[in-house]
């Protein structure tokens, strides 16, 4: 297994839309998730989505429980149902370090999706899952939750994070001068 690089706000590559997986059951999709779980719980966070790890298919690994053991695997998902109630999250994305605000999305989903055998099941998710899943599937088709904000405050967590990027970038370039 191996950790993989998670892409930052606002790399162009968040925006692009992942394709459907049709092959199931392979090592290379085994791999994937295996490597993606990994990164998600090493990062940590409670759900990851291919599309931010810069591979462009349908995969998504989520873990909304306290002891980090119920691992689901979602492929291909799509959601059959959404309640009309809705609810209020403070949404955190690990593409987008150290901000936090609240998206309405509705409070139930049923999601249908497979695992990486193929095998296809369906969910009732609500409380945080529900916002987790919808948050991941939204990454499939090329939106960040910063996106549900206002301009203003979409503009002003751009800036922080480019800042930051080019903090980051500085300092490696004076470390390597070190050496
Ligand atoms: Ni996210």
């Amino acid at each position: 297994m191996a950790l993989l690089n998670i892409l930052r706000y606002p790399d162009p590559r968040l925006h692009k839309i992942a394709a459907p997986v049709t092959e199931f059951g392979t090592d290379r999709l085994r791999k994937l998730v295996a490597d993606m779980a990994e990164t998600m719980y090493d990062a940590p966070g409670v759900g990851l989505a291919a599309t931010q790890v810069d591979v462009h298919e349908r995969v998504v690994t989520i873990d909304v429980s306290e002891a980090q053991d119920k691992l689901i695997v979602f492929i291909n998902p799509e959601i059959t149902w959404a309640s009309d109630e809705k609810q209020v999250y403070d949404e955190g994305c690990l593409s987008v370090p150290g901000v936090y605000d609240g998206v309405e999305r509705p409070a139930q989903v049923k999601v249908r999706a497979f695992d990486v055998d193929g095998k296809e099941f369906n969910i009732d998710a609500d409380g945080l899952l529900a916002v987790c899943i919808q948050h991941e599937m939204d990454h499939l088709m090329g939106k960040v939750f910063v996106e549900y904000l206002s301009p203003l405050k979409r503009n002003r967590i751009k800036a922080k994070l480019q800042k930051e990027e080019r903090g980051m970038a500085r300092d490696a370039a004076q470390r390597s001068a070190r050496r």
